[in-house]
């Protein structure tokens, strides 16, 4: 079961907020099913606390209209296929990263008003639809070179019913131990924004930082932040720390069976784990369908408070963790995989670790057979 405490995401936002202050906007990332966490509620309960909110795919920009999202939604890496009409009439916020692109967005009929219209200065309705312009600053993923920002503005000037609000770029170690290649990332951005204003765009949402980007470089906050990680309360690496953040999700199982394994009996597929005393093991109804991950390298889970090693390989559906130590433990009882137990914790961050992987991919594995529990804010 996983546990998604809503409370705590909202004391995140709020952190958040208050560490950036209250010049920048804040677009709360919510792709990938809310990192895992179940992208609807968490987007419902972040609507009130941010700005605007971030997705990767149409599709998941879709989700959260129909359920009733109406502030801005940033589709940050779609591919847009032959959706452009349908974008815009849904009042999803596309960001464009070349110049074909932005003509598709231009020559799509559009059979709805925008979500915001502008009074113009002889006080006519100005219909507009918001886009948001990437440029690639050094990630060599998604954007415009540098040189091509003067050729998007000439496309823009064509398509003046497009509103070229935005201009954004990604951040590719912001959250490495070295600052100079966010340092020069963000030094490149700063020339494409001299270049969109020198060539008719005039972007007031000016974003690049992602989690790490908006604690570490104050520089890379301009006038708004995408975190996505941070308000689930999980950083991208050992060398981030934002003070007080909260984990939102927890993942809880409890005790299936005991087994009694002499000393040298083998444990789980390959008997790859020998007891190497007479050991009693249980087994959890988890396993890698689930999204905990197959392999991992001193793993723990927590029973009765205390620390307990996964031991064999992790199984499609169970695995086994070593009790010998852990006296009184029985069938049913409680097992936190991830969360708090007592005085001891384990946190994606953790987890991540003994799998030798990212906190992002252990939240967003979390598998739709998980049942997903939503505590703190009226959402049980
Ligand atoms: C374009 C973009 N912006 C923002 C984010 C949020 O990043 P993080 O979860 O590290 O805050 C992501 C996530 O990968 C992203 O792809």
């Amino acid at each position: 079961m996983a546990e998604v405490d809503l409370a705590a995401l909202r004391r995140n936002a709020a952190r958040i907020r208050a560490a950036v202050g209250p010049g920048v906007a804040v677009y709360g990332v919510v792709k990938a099913d809310g990192y895992g966490h179940g992208a609807v509620l968490i987007a419902s309960v972040l609507e009130p606390l941010v700005d605007g909110l971030a997705v990767s795919l149409v599709e998941e920009g879709l989700e959260l209209r129909d359920a009733g999202v109406a502030k801005p939604i940033l589709v940050l890496g779609a591919y847009y296929d032959h959706y452009h009409s349908e974008v815009l009439e849904e009042g999803l916020t596309p960001v464009v990263y070349d110049a074909g692109e932005f003509e598709r967005f231009g020559r799509a009929p559009v059979r709805r008003e925008p979500r915001r219209s502008k009074v113009g200065r002889k006080g006519e309705i100005l219909r507009r639809w918001p886009v948001h312009v990437k440029v690639d600053t050094g990630m060599n993923r998604l954007g415009l070179d540098l040189g091509a920002v003067p050729g998007l503005g000439d496309v823009a000037r064509r398509f003046p019913h497009l509103a070229v609000d935005g201009l954004c770029t990604h951040l590719a170690s912001a959250d490495m131990p070295s600052p100079d290649d966010t340092l020069a990332q963000l030094a490149r951005f700063t020339q494409a924004i001299v270049a969109a204003r020198a060539h008719g765009m005039h972007p007031s949402i000016v974003h690049a930082a992602n989690s790490a980007g908006a604690v570490r470089f104050p520089e890379a906050r301009f006038s708004a932040i995408r975190p996505g990680l941070a308000l689930y309360g999980a950083m991208p690496s050992p060398t981030v720390a934002w003070a007080d953040l909260e984990p939102v999700l927890s993942l809880r199982t409890r005790i299936m069976a005991l087994h009694k394994v002499a000393c040298g009996g083998g444990v789980s597929y390959g008997g790859r784990w020998r007891a190497p005393r007479d050991a009693i093991v249980a087994t959890l109804p988890v396993g890698y369908a689930d999204g905990y991950p197959r392999h991992v390298e001193g793993a723990e889970v927590l029973v009765r408070g205390k620390r307990a090693k996964i031991v064999g390989a992790v199984c499609m559906d169970m695995m086994m963790v070593d009790v010998t130590d852990i006296p009184g433990t029985a069938v049913g009882d409680d097992v936190v995989l991830i969360g708090r137990c007592g005085d001891e914790s384990i946190r994606a961050d953790d987890l991540a670790r003994w799998a030798g992987t990212i906190s992002y991919e252990i939240l967003c594995g979390v598998s739709k057979r998980v049942p997903r529990i939503y505590r703190g804010g009226g959402h049980a």
